[in-house]
């Protein structure tokens, strides 16, 4: 099961965290995996420790985003798996979000994957197979509290990812998102050090899931290994909730 030999997978925002784990377990079942990431060093050694490939990639950039796909396309013939994985994050309610921090946010978030699958769809859609898997958040199901810029993209992903499962449902793509509760990166370390009381904020961020801790890479990881298999031909249009039981309810 879960096996992915002679497939080709682009993952961005894989230099590190939940996308590192993303790439080292499509890798690990055998595809060939891309690393897109903005951060060439880190990148690289992701890359050649999986075998994979690094591709230098600004997914708020449509000059990269094109620059990329003709790159996979003309090197390995076609994509296919995608996993929208690149994001950014801020804390802030809507009197201290700035707009241009809300679209700072969007065009990472959310123009950064609708113009790679926008680039990469055609081709998936012409030889009938693509899996596309976009990385929301919980905060793309339910709102958090002071995330009002993150939440507001992360709803954003989860809508897009439905519409291209709809869409595109009878042409041999499946999209679907996933929405993890806290994982321990450095996502949530960045987070942690704008507290006055970081310790505090972590046992409360642990807190917010039923289970009592945030969550590993690879757990996240293992979803998406899952939803680009085969073994999930019948699944498409959905946001699965990796999260501790935090959607669960209070
Ligand atoms: N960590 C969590 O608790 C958590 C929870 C829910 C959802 N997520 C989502 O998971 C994804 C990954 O989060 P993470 O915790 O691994 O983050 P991270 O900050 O640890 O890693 C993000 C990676 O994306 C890269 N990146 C950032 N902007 C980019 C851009 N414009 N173009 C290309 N690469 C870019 C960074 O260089 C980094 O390697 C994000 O979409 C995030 O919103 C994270």
């Amino acid at each position: 099961m879960f096996d992915l030999t002679g497939k080709t997978a682009l993952v961005t925002g894989a230099a590190t965290g939940i996308g590192e784990a993303i790439a080292r377990a499509l890798s690990g079942a055998g595809a060939f995996v891309y690393v897109g990431d903005l951060n060439e060093e880190a990148g690289s050694k992701v890359a050649e420790a999986i075998e994979g490939e690094f591709l230098k990639l600004d997914v708020s950039s449509h000059d990269d985003s094109i620059a990329a796909v003709r790159k996979v396309h003309s090197d390995r013939g076609d994509l296919d798996i995608l996993v929208n994985n690149a994001g950014i994050g801020h804390v802030g309610t809507i009197l201290n979000t700035d707009a241009v921090d809300l679209e700072r946010l969007f065009a990472v978030n959310v123009r950064g994957m609708y113009d790679l699958t926008k680039a990469f769809i055609p081709k998936m859609i012409e030889r009938k197979y693509g899996v596309i898997v976009n990385i929301a958040s919980i905060g793309g199901i339910l709102a958090i509290r002071d995330r009002i810029a993150y939440c507001t993209t992360k709803f954003a992903v989860v809508g897009m990812t439905k519409c291209i499962a709809l869409d595109h449902a009878r042409d041999g793509i499946r999209a679907n998102a996933v929405c993890p509760g806290r994982v321990e990166t450095d996502f949530v370390r960045r987070r942690l050090a704008e507290y006055p009381d970081p310790g505090k904020a972590y046992e409360e961020m642990a807190s917010t899931q039923a289970v009592g801790r945030m969550g590993r890479p690879e757990e996240v990881a293992a979803a998406v290994l899952y939803l680009a298999s085969d073994e999930a031909a019948f699944v498409t249009g959905t946001a699965l909730e990796i999260d501790g039981g935090w959607a669960a309810g209070r």
